[in-house]
């Protein structure tokens, strides 16, 4: 008789659910969008959730709602992040969630705008990295996960700083995978298209008419709407899960089928 492998745990007929029993995550960026939800399913899913952010309010209310701890962590700071292990302890999951957007071609991006995307969103997953991963290796045992973007696998119009910071981030994650899987400890990016967030939100109002422009960005997903943070933050519960044990350096697509043609 054919039985699923012993870490597949049913709780109804037809249904499998990933258990992060036992586990500690910390999701960066959490206090909003697609880090709380994923913060929400890894606390549902069982693990001890640090909520990290540098938005004390938000990310205190998070924690709240999910029964999780809150650290304030502003993730360009080097030294704030180095000191971070001391308050969390050893971490099974790393999610580096936190990131920033920005508008603009070559004629209207500035080198300032350059650096900053890259302090939050490459820097950033690099302090934390540097911060959390050591204690992984030691314990040969992880799940990093990093949220790049369909900006880090195709160029999007009008988002030259991001589409570089996020195909740095695909990079990272792919140097680190294969300088470190050998240990045991897995890297992953998971690479979104449109994601109803406040991130996405607060660029349409910057629209004349925010309704067309929600129509237009959803018509990027082939399947013609935004996807759900909780859709988002189902790929993370996988990559964090056992189950995804022969899962590393990957770019898991949730862009609704952007990434396959236009
Ligand atoms: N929403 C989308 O459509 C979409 C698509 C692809 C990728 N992403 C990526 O997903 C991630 C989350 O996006 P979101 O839409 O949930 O955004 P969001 O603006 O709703 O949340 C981002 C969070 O990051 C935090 N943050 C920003 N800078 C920080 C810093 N220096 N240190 C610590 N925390 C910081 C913010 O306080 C906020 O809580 C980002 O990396 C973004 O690039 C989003």
């Amino acid at each position: 008789m054919l039985t699923g492998p012993k870490y597949f745990k049913s709780t109804q007929k037809g249904s499998i659910v990933f258990s992060l029993k036992n586990k500690t995550a910390l999701v960066t960026g959490a206090a909003s969008g697609i880090g709380a939800a994923i913060a929400q399913t890894f606390a549902e899913a069982g693990a001890t959730v640090w909520i990290a952010d540098m938005n004390v309010r938000g990310g205190e209310a998070v924690a709240d709602g999910i029964g999780g701890k809150f650290i304030a962590l502003d993730v360009t700071r080097e030294a704030i992040c180095e000191q971070a292990p001391q308050a969390v302890g050893p971490l099974d999951i790393l999610a580096n969630v936190a990131g920033i957007g920005h508008v603009g071609t070559l004629i209207n991006t500035t080198a300032a705008d350059l650096d900053k995307l890259y302090a939050v969103n490459v820097r950033g997953i690099f302090n934390c990295c540097k911060a959390f991963v050591p204690g992984m290796l030691e314990r040969k045992s992880g799940s990093v996960i990093n949220m790049a973007s369909i900006g880090g696998i195709v160029a999007v119009r009008e988002r030259l700083a991001y589409t570089i910071s996020k195909f740095a981030v695909v990079g990272l994650t792919k140097s680190l995978a294969l300088d470190h899987s050998h240990t045991g400890v897995r890297f992953n990016c998971i690479c979104p298209g449109r994601v109803e967030t406040p991130f996405v939100l607060a660029r349409l109002k910057e629209y004349p008419d925010p309704q067309a422009a929600y129509r237009d960005m959803a018509s990027t997903q082939l399947n013609g709407r935004m996807a759900k943070p909780e859709e988002v933050a189902a790929a993370a519960l996988y990559l964090a899960a056992d189950e995804s044990a022969m899962v590393t350096g990957s770019t898991m697509m949730i862009d609704g089928g952007w990434s396959a043609g236009r």
